[in-house]
């Protein structure tokens, strides 16, 4: 029933994730016999394996505002691999200490815990250098795309959300500061892969166009780490390519500290059907409104 409501998104999807899978490719294919080892540490993590739904934001952002992908493809990428960093980093011992990780050992198992450090540190790294050389932008929107990566990957973003979420482990905090850490940690990126996606389009942070994306994707980003909260009690590690109960174990705060599995489910809906609401600015949005349902139902 799903696989028929959701055919054309998940072509879609499966097309654009060759395409980036491509792409990055030929972004990491280098090697270097002394340094070797942590390129393929960042290929291991990188390549084959994760749903790409931050590519698919920018590249869909940029077709459906009238962009041709092939100018928003480097951001997609650099955004991916800083998604990547993350998730690298996210599963160490001294944050989450998480052994599986897009279905294989998480990288400091199958690396070690200097090298996944440095294998995350690289890839944020490259992930600035391949943005900045989005030939197809113009300088300008080249230089806000670098700024729009850094500041949602940093410490007013992404990182300010993983400060949040470790802080607030085996402590009761209020939901409205749950509702800023998620927005953070995970929503930080999405609204950055949709913005970028306007941009490579020609619509820079100020047009109506960015601002609705703007609000469509903090919705969905919140809706989807919601929906992460939740597959960490009911998916399984076979479906969900990383353990189950990782946040139980660690006295993670999440939707579940103040919410049941339906709750959360409906809190999610909800936030979703509003995100939507803002599409209605973006031309042919059709994909873009049935990707937010789609990762409602998601198992994976
Ligand atoms: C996992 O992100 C981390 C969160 C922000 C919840 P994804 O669920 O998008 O992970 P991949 O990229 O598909 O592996
Ligand atoms: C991580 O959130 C978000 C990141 C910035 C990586 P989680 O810790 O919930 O992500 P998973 O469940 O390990 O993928
Ligand atoms: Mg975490
Ligand atoms: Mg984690
Ligand atoms: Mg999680």
């Amino acid at each position: 029933m799903s696989e028929q409501r959701y055919e054309k998104l998940l072509a879609a999807l499966a097309d654009n994730s060759e395409k980036v899978e491509r792409a990055l490719e030929g972004f990491c294919s280098e090697t270097d016999e002394d340094f070797g080892i942590v390129m393929d540490a960042e290929r291991y993590s990188l390549l084959g394996g994760g749903k790409r739904i931050r590519p698919f934001l920018v590249n869909e952002f940029c077709r459906a505002l009238g962009g041709d992908i092939e100018a928003s493809m480097p951001l997609a990428c650099a955004l991916e691999m800083i998604h990547t960093y993350s998730l690298i980093h996210d599963d160490l011992p001294c944050m989450d200490d998480d052994d599986m990780r897009r279905g294989k050992p998480s990288n400091h198992k199958r690396f070690g815990y200097a090298n996944a450090l440095l294998a995350g540190d690289a890839l944020l790294t490259r992930a600035f250098e391949v943005a900045a050389s989005a030939e197809k932008l113009k300088p300008d929107a080249r230089v806000e795309a670098v700024s729009l990566l850094a500041r949602a990957a940093g410490d007013r973003g992404m990182i300010g959300g993983q400060v949040i979420d470790l802080d607030s482990e085996n402590k009761s905090i209020s939901l409205e500061k749950l509702l800023k850490l998620h927005s953070l940690k995970t929503g930080a990126l999405i609204v950055c892969a949709a913005k970028l996606g306007c941009l490579a389009a020609g619509f820079g942070t100020d047009s109506a166009e960015s601002r609705a994306a703007e609000k469509y994707a903090a919705g969905i980003g919140l809706a989807f780490q919601a929906v992460d909260d939740m597959l960490d009690v009911i998916s399984s590690a076979e479906t969900l390519g990383k353990n189950i109960g990782s946040d139980k174990d660690k006295g993670k705060t999440t939707f579940l500290t103040f919410f049941d599995i339906e709750q959360t489910a409906a809190y999610a809906g909800r936030v979703t059907e509003s995100a939507k609401t803002a599409l209605a600015d973006i031309k042919d949005s059709a994909l873009l409104g049935e990707l937010a349902d789609y990762l409602l139902q998601r198992r994976s």
